[in-house]
């Protein structure tokens, strides 16, 4: 019997045990408490607009991303009776998550609503409203709708003070009393700062105590407790709102970007502290797609970032090579020590820059550089030139002229083939080249005794490249501005040979015979060759450029004094030769000096090649190691001046008669 009575005690108590334990998850809910912990079998709950439960786990989503400006609501489905005289007080607690559709950006918010109907048709808009008023009937009494929200964006015309807000909201969006959303930690002591749009879930508990007229709203992320002190406290009478039946629930809205807004599980009472929720048997939030990039994204990113690296760095290299490229061929490895590299030249010259430009000649460009290596200053003449052809003569040429040294030649120091173009390096001449003496005022004047200087240093200049060296080397342009003048002032003959690069027929714009007008020997125009004779005679006219102080040809003269040679001859003739010095030397010169120079300058005039001294004969002359003799003044052309001539080397001017000037002057004139 005993054991009989035992054993019913224990099916008793194992039946109460079952039902007592069974309540929390059986939602068996009286009217006035229920509590959701998860919403998998909620049929108690009214969903409007964009709202559904996901039927797998209970997870009741308000709002989704298929579509901008959503509302989605969902009401307990009794209405809660706030009948006075019986407590307005209430209690609830329910966990949230807000997943914005992009990273920190989403809109708008969740809030929790008693609200005396569940009909929000044609007057809860999305955005701002969060479902629950529009622009005519925020803010009415009439309403009679209490909000808790959790706002995600700032409404400055409902006086948000920040994104990420909690706010209390009665009859319209305008808060009565709102804060950044945060929780304080019991443990910290101090409040902590939470962001809704984390897309972690996080508990909110609402607690209004009618006899004290208080409300309170607290905040906290899910895996802490209530803690002590709530986010908002604020005392308001809610007597106007709580009247009779009302719905409590959620109303969610999104604007043009929006969130996905979760309800993970719900608590209410309306007669005590609403119970607590099982966090831990919350449905999970869908898994979301990971911000952080997968290792293959972060390999690939690298592998391209590396492709990208290696290209740039393969284009800067191909735009270096070819902005420094040069021609070199085989042939040229002999020349090794004469050859730059042009980016030396390039940098010595800073890139060729315009002002680092010294003048531009018949050639081409010169420019001043300094070599980086030596601090050696050079003179880079740049020179176009498109064809191969002749290409390796001249410049075994150039590069065996760059072993000619001689103190009154300047000095080339080697060369730089590029596409289309060659340059030369030289000597830094300090003082530029002599017409810019003679016909510029820039420059001061050259004295007599300097010019002379200049006259017998070019003269053995030429003389060293006719005879003195291994090989003759014509230098087929002698004129006052291939003379440039070094640091002391002296005559230092440039360009020589240069001409010769045109004799290879490459450069297509000379068609012109090489040499300068009112240079040229007249017999060059007929034969086209040049010899040591023709570089006498524009070296000729070169000395009575330098004693008369004007140029070959000058246009704006009396007509008797444009070619200046016809003029010399002429004042010699009538025993004037001294009235054709230079006016800007004001008569201060050796007279015999004066007079040897222009009568010299006659000789190596004449037209015919054989009359013209050699330039070791024009040395001598200069030096005064030979005389020459006076040139008649009566002979019309000088033809009768050597008859008396004993001297053998004076022999060739008895031919001087063929001279014709005629002649002469129709090749002076030519190109003009
Ligand atoms: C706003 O809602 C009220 C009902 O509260 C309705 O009468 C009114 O037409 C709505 N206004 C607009 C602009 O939708």
């Amino acid at each position: 019997m005993a054991i009989v009575l035992r054993s019913l005690h224990f099916l008793i108590l194992l039946s109460v045990l079952c039902i007592s334990a069974s309540i929390p998850f059986a939602l068996a809910q009286d009217e006035n408490e229920f509590i959701y912990n998860g919403f998998l079998e909620a049929e108690d709950l009214r969903l409007d607009g964009a709202a559904a439960i996901d039927h797998t786990n209970g997870l009741l989503q308000l709002t989704n991303n298929l579509s901008p400006q959503q509302v989605g609501r969902a009401f307990n489905h009794f209405p809660i009776k706030f009948d006075t005289p019986s407590s307005l007080s209430f209690s609830t607690n329910f966990v949230f998550a807000i997943v914005p559709h992009l990273q920190n950006l989403g809109g708008h918010g969740i809030a929790f609503a008693i609200s005396p109907s569940t009909n929000f048709t044609g007057r809860g808009l999305p955005n701002g409203y969060l479902g629950l008023f529009n622009d005519s009937n925020d803010g009415l009494s009439i309403n009679r709708i209490l909000a808790i929200e959790l706002d995600t964006v700032p409404d400055p015309e409902f006086g948000d003070i920040t994104s990420n807000h909690v706010g209390i909201d009665v009859n319209g969006m305008k808060s009565n009393e709102l804060a950044p959303a945060m929780y304080f930690s019991n443990k910290e002591g101090k409040n902590i700062s939470l962001d809704l749009l984390s897309g972690n879930p996080m508990h909110l508990w609402i607690d209004y105590d009618e006899a004290e007229k208080l409300l309170n709203v607290t905040l906290a992320p899910t895996r802490i407790p209530k803690p002590n002190r709530p986010l908002l406290s604020t005392s308001i009478d809610l007597s106007q709102i709580l009247k009779e039946s009302m719905y409590v629930g959620f109303s969610s809205a999104t604007g043009t970007i929006g969130s996905d807004h979760y309800i993970l599980g719900w608590s209410f009472n309306k007669s005590g502290p609403s119970q607590s929720l099982d966090v831990s048997s919350l449905p999970p939030l869908p898994e979301r797609r990971k911000e952080k990039p997968s290792l293959v994204i972060i390999t690939s990113l690298i592998a391209v970032a590396i492709v990208l690296i290696t290209l740039a760095g393969a284009v800067a290299y191909i735009l270096r090579r070819k902005k420094y490229e040069e021609l070199l061929e085989d042939w040229e490895e002999e020349y090794g020590p004469h050859r730059f590299s042009y980016k030396n030249l390039h940098k010595a010259t800073k890139g060729f820059k315009d002002t680092e430009l010294l003048g531009e000649g018949g050639f081409g460009k010169v420019y001043i550089g300094i070599l980086a290596s030596s601090n050696v200053q050079i003179a880079v003449k740049r020179i176009s030139h498109d064809s191969k052809q002749g290409m390796k003569e001249f410049v075994a040429e150039i590069v065996s002229m760059g072993r000619l040294r001689h103190r009154n030649l300047v000095q080339l120091l080697g060369y730089c083939r590029r596409r289309g173009e060659l340059l030369l390096v030289y000597d830094y001449m300090p003082n530029g080249s002599l017409d810019r003496f003679l016909y510029s005022n820039e420059n001061p004047n050259l004295s007599w005794v300097q010019r002379f200087r200049i006259i017998k240093g070019v003269a053995s200049g030429l003389l060293y490249l006719h005879e003195e060296w291994e090989q003759v080397v014509l230098h087929r342009d002698v004129k006052a501005s291939n003379v440039l003048l070094d640091a002391g002032l002296n005559g230092r003959l440039g360009d020589f040979g240069l001409a010769k690069l045109y004799d290879h027929g490459t450069n297509p714009q000379t068609t012109r015979v090489v040499g300068t007008v009112g240079y040229l020997a007249p017999e060059i125009t007929r034969t086209g060759r040049a010899t040591t004779c023709s570089d006498v005679f524009a070296f000729g006219v070169f000395l009575l450029e330098v004693a008369c102080g004007r140029k070959p040809i000058e246009g704006l003269r009396l007509p008797e004094r444009v070619i200046l040679v016809d003029w010399v001859t002429e004042c010699c003739r009538r025993g004037a030769i001294l009235d054709t010095s230079d006016p800007r030397l004001e008569g201060n010169y050796v007279v015999d000096e004066m007079e040897l120079v222009l009568k010299l300058g006659l000789l190596c005039s004449l037209a015919m090649p054989a009359a013209r001294p050699s330039m070791r004969q024009v040395v001598q002359f200069l030096d005064g190691d030979a005389d020459l003799q006076e040139l008649p003044h009566d002979s019309p052309i000088f033809g009768t001046f050597t008859t008396n001539e004993s001297s053998d080397s004076m022999s060739f001017l008895s031919h001087a008669s063929t001279r014709s000037m005629s002649t002469t002057n129709s090749i002076l004139r030519v190109g003009r």
